[in-house]
């Protein structure tokens, strides 16, 4: 693994009525990862997504962005260049009137003048696939798909390190949640940055990230490249994770000679199409 940007030490959280959501978590991710964290509703990844970028602070432990803490003074300021976070419903995190304002906002806040902000929200509007036609909308009024490009166009255009994405794909249709996908998968794979995905889609995780982190009722039970995760198919069952119906499938078929660790559907078919040639050399 790269070397830690963020580290997260002993990590304790409470929420104020006294919930526990995380518990004794250690992390670290290092710059230029994919990284998913998958686990069971409730399993407090959303709470780790904000921990990690300050948003929440830790009830004991601590989390370190960059060598710095995200319990000291003025950190979000300084969080907004490093870790930024995309929430689970873009609704939660839009509130100007016009979708250009709602981009410009970060880069405002950091105080940057307005030809500077200007270039920021069109290299970030650009990155993000959000069309310079629609800059004097209300962004109450587009898509869902749509408004949570401007939510990360917004966060884009701070130019965080690290970007955290909550659901990404939750209330899209499947082109929609493909775009989205491909353009995280592009910031990575081009623009350098780490992605982290908060799911619980499975299939999401096997076929984007690179490393997979698994949660437990606040705790890290897995953490490892996504292939070695996704097919330790009793440790997600232990945590009420079903694993991907094509790891299932395999699984079913090991007997066959078909690898226990498939995670992918183009996969299986290679594996059965090699399964099946092996299987006629034997009989010819
Ligand atoms: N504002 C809050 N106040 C009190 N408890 C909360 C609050 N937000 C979350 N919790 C609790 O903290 C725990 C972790 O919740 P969290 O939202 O981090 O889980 P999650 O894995 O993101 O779940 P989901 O898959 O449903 O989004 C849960 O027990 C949840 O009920
Ligand atoms: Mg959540």
């Amino acid at each position: 693994m790269a070397e830690a940007y963020v580290s997260v030490q002993d990590l304790d959280f409470h929420y104020p009525d006294g919930t526990p959501a995380l518990r004794g978590v250690n992390l670290e991710i290092g710059t230029n990862e994919f990284v998913a964290l998958i686990g069971q509703n409730g399993s407090g990844k959303t709470t780790l997504g904000k921990c990690l970028n300050g948003l929440l602070k830790p009830s004991a432990g601590a989390v370190l962005v960059d060598g710095l803490d995200t319990r000291s003074r003025g950190i979000v300021k300084k969080m907004a260049t490093r870790v930024g976070y995309v929430f689970q419903n873009p609704d939660h995190q839009l509130f100007n009137n016009t979708v250009f304002k709602e981009i410009a906002y970060g880069p405002r806040n950091l105080g940057m003048d307005e030809a500077e902000t200007r270039a920021r929200v069109y290299e970030a509007a650009r990155v993000a696939g959000v069309s310079e036609s629609i800059f004097d909308e209300h962004p109450f009024f587009l898509t869902k798909g749509l408004r949570q490009r401007v939510a990360i166009a917004s966060i884009l255009a701070m130019r965080p390190r690290v970007l955290i994405v909550d659901e990404p794909t939750t209330g899209q249709d499947f082109r929609q949640s493909l775009e989205v996908m491909n353009f995280l998968e592009r910031l990575w794979r081009e623009e350098g940055h780490s992605i982290v995905i908060v799911t619980h889609e499975m299939s999401l995780a096997a076929r984007y990230s690179r490393r997979t982190v698994l949660l437990g009722h606040g705790q890290v039970l897995a953490d490892g490249p996504t292939r070695e995760v996704l097919s330790q198919t009793d440790t997600l069952a232990r945590s009420d994770v079903l694993p991907t119906q094509v790891t299932r499938l395999a699984q079913r078929l090991t007997d066959l000679g078909v690898r226990p660790d498939v995670i992918l559907v183009e996969e299986l078919v290679e594996e059965m199409v090699r399964v099946h040639q092996r299987h006629r050399r034997a009989v010819g």
